[in-house]
């Protein structure tokens, strides 16, 4: 048998690949803090669970775009929420807003430009794609956000044309979210430069100051395609289900993707497409939850910036999503007297040695050297934390020692392990 040249390179995405050998450790009886996967904890809200039972019986296919009551939906939440001016023909429904992003990809032409640090999947899917991926790699003194004038760099080293760029806020692995003048400017060099952007916003709603983050597409309407989902406020990753909308100016794009949605998924299961009917209905039960939910994950994402700080590890705040991205550079001697080059080194370490599983930068577009590992602050379980959290009204570092044990427990571990250096 002989594999397709295109995927011979790609791994298993880590994330994915590191909650299976969290899990297997686990079950031969190991006690693992697991600061690796990315995956929401809390339940999905009973609106949107009823709506799939009361559903459950139809049975047929929907258009490929989707059920039409629902990209009107996702286009007045996204008015409401975002200022954003979508219209339901240009909306189109997916199996999670990750096949979307591949789609989009495989459909336009030109190089890939990652600001980086950059969720795992982005490289691996423009290299399937066949696309020269080039990373701009973000400081950690600009909060991992690229500079305009990074991009402007980045940008005229490639030939003329149109060329493609993912950014995404909030953002994974890094926590960081782009203020409205830093969207700005980097819409400005995209207009100069011709770069479509695929503006992912899964997050959008995860954003801890007071209010959703602003997306690219605010600023750059004619050449952004937005995707988001019910993955990550609504915490239903495992239904599946993405959309993504793409601006009138970009004439013809979403009738291709309508063909090659139409011979590869057809559609997204009936009743989730119901189910989507209630998330993105704004319900003030269901907004209501999503809120408390992430100022939830800010409380986490604060405690263990707080932690992190206190042990000396490198470490930007977060302003949005599940994710932290310290770094040890401040330990690279002793780590060095251990063996431990680069942070795949290291977090192979910390998970045989410390019980604490983290992902390497390297799989985010970071160089080993740096040290850096991504930190996810979800291992708790969410229905539990909720419920405690509604009867107490200071989300402080008291509530989340008390209610969220294995974060307190991995930080204590690390801490352990760093001070015997
Ligand atoms: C940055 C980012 N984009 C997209 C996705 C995929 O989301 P979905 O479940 O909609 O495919 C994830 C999931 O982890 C993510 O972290």
């Amino acid at each position: 048998m002989k594999l397709n040249p295109a995927i011979q390179e790609i791994r298993e995405s880590a994330t994915l690949a590191i909650n299976q050998r969290v899990s297997a450790l686990r079950q031969s009886g190991r006690r693992i803090w697991h600061f690796g996967f990315g995956q929401s904890p809390f339940p999905v809200h009973p609106k949107m669970q009823d709506a799939l039972r009361q559903n459950a019986f139809r049975k047929e296919y929907l258009p490929t775009l989707g059920l039409p009551e629902l990209r009107e939906a996702i286009c007045s939440f996204h008015r409401e929420h975002f200022q954003y001016e979508f219209v339901p023909d240009r909306v189109i429904i997916g199996p999670g807003s990750k096949e979307l992003i591949f789609q989009a990809l495989y459909l336009l032409e030109g190089p890939l430009i990652l600001p980086a640090p950059c969720w795992v999947s982005y490289a691996p899917q423009g290299e399937i794609c066949g696309k020269p991926v080039v990373p701009v790699v973000a400081g950690k003194t600009d909060g991992y956000k690229i500079r305009a004038k990074q991009l402007r760099a980045a940008g005229r080293e490639l030939p003329a044309g149109q060329k493609i760029m993912i950014l995404n806020s909030p953002n994974n692995p890094t926590g960081a979210v782009y203020s409205a003048d830093e969207l700005q400017d980097l819409a400005q060099v995209c207009r100069e430069l011709n770069i479509i952007v695929i503006s992912d916003e899964i997050y959008s709603h995860v954003c801890f100051n007071g209010a959703p983050a602003k997306g690219i597409g605010l600023f750059y309407p004619e050449g952004t395609i937005v995707t988001g989902g019910l993955s990550k406020a609504f915490s239903a990753g495992g239904y599946r289900l993405g959309f993504l909308a793409a601006p009138a100016e970009m004439t013809g794009f979403i009738e291709a993707f309508v063909t090659l949605a139409s011979e590869t998924f057809s559609c997204v299961s009936t009743p989730v497409q119901y189910s989507a009917v209630a998330a993105f209905s704004d319900d003030s039960d269901v907004m209501e939850y999503i809120d408390q939910c992430t100022s939830l994950h800010h409380a986490a994402g604060e405690y263990l910036y707080e932690r992190f700080t206190e042990m000396s590890l490198g470490c930007v705040r977060p302003e949005g999503g599940f994710y932290l991205f310290p770094d040890f550079v401040p330990f690279k001697e002793p780590l060095g007297r251990l063996g431990i080059a680069g942070s795949p080194d290291l977090c192979r370490y910390l998970l045989e040695h410390v019980d604490v599983a983290m992902l390497p930068g390297t799989d985010f577009c970071h160089r080993a050297e740096e040290l850096t590992c991504r930190v996810t602050s979800v291992d708790y379980d969410g229905g539990a934390v909720h419920k405690a959290s509604v009867a107490h009204p200071k989300l402080d570092r008291a509530f989340i020692e008390a209610n969220c044990h294995n974060l307190k427990a991995g930080c204590d571990a690390l801490k352990e392990f760093l001070e015997s250096l």
